[in-house]
């Protein structure tokens, strides 16, 4: 029920259908401005209209880029897998059209597509500690892929992105805030608010219910211990209580605390059902 609306939201959206639509409306406008209308009023119009994002060069950089996500997130499980990451990209730019000023669409769907590439809990550090590096080869790969016309690392976009993959975690947010590394940057930065938001939000909610399940039986936790359990700490119904049931007031958008209210609706609901079964007499 709650997510039925949520959809309603990313329907709404002007990208629609995102990869595909977009893709399709760069192409069509393209195509028409370079025909030659009889009617020269209408040719101004078509040839004045911006090209919708994203444009075809972009467009080639979100397919390889999705690629390598896909050949990445394989390896980890369902939690955080490939279907995970689409919903963050598709949430991600339904809030970067719902803000203002409006976000670099291109930064905030590259970040939200390789937001998980080097999710501590899969990767070792040395591979995680400096993403700018390790996405460096890549993004150099990209600009001649588009020869040269999308360079992200010549226009400072390839290190807002890596930059943003490196903060989007709760726990990094965290430990900054408590060590005092909380910069005007992670104050400020709109794409790394809506790609934040957007993890954050599929990891609660009815999505977050199922990851979380998934998470602990592929790291072998349990699902429940009653609380005077020495091993509640470590259980994951202690999860709901140490981050998820403090997610929603710490969502930056103004859209996804709208999405994020009823999320923390229904986790409130499935967390009474859960007390309501474990004490339940026959
Ligand atoms: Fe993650
Ligand atoms: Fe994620």
């Amino acid at each position: 029920m709650h997510e039925s609306d949520g959809e309603d939201e990313f329907l709404s959206c002007p990208l629609g259908p995102i990869s595909d639509a977009g893709r399709k409306m760069g192409k069509q406008t393209s195509e028409l401005s370079q025909q030659t209308p009889s009617n020269s009023l209408l040719k101004t119009r078509l040839v004045m209209k911006p090209v919708a994002y994203p444009n075809p060069q972009e467009a080639v950089v979100i397919a390889a880029t999705e690629f390598l996500m896909e050949e990445t997130m394989k390896k980890f499980d369902s939690s955080h897998d490939a279907h995970h990451v689409r919903r963050v990209r598709k949430t991600a730019l339904s809030l970067a059209h719902s803000v203002e000023p409006k976000p670099d669409l291109l930064t905030v769907e590259l970040a939200a597509l390789l937001h998980d590439l080097l999710d501590k809990k899969y990767v070792p550090r040395s591979a995680s500690a400096d993403p700018f590096s390790h996405f460096f080869p890549f993004f150099k790969d990209l600009a001649e892929k588009t020869n040269g016309e999308i360079d992200l690392i010549g226009d400072g976009r390839a290190e807002n992105i890596s930059r943003i993959v490196e903060n989007v975690s709760w726990t990094n947010e965290r430990k900054l805030k408590a060590e005092g590394g909380w910069t005007e940057w992670h104050e400020t930065c709109i794409e790394l608010h809506c790609v934040q938001d957007a993890d954050r939000l599929d990891a609660i909610g009815a999505f977050g219910i199922m990851r979380c399940a998934a998470y602990s039986a592929a790291v072998d936790r349990a699902l429940h211990v009653s609380k005077s359990d020495p091993t509640w700490g470590d259980s994951a119904i202690h999860h709901f209580h140490d981050k998820l049931l403090l997610v929603r007031d710490r969502l930056k958008t103004p859209a996804g605390r709208r999405m994020g209210d009823r999320r923390h609706q229904f986790m409130l609901e499935f967390l009474s059902a859960v007390d309501e079964e474990y004490n339940a007499k026959p």
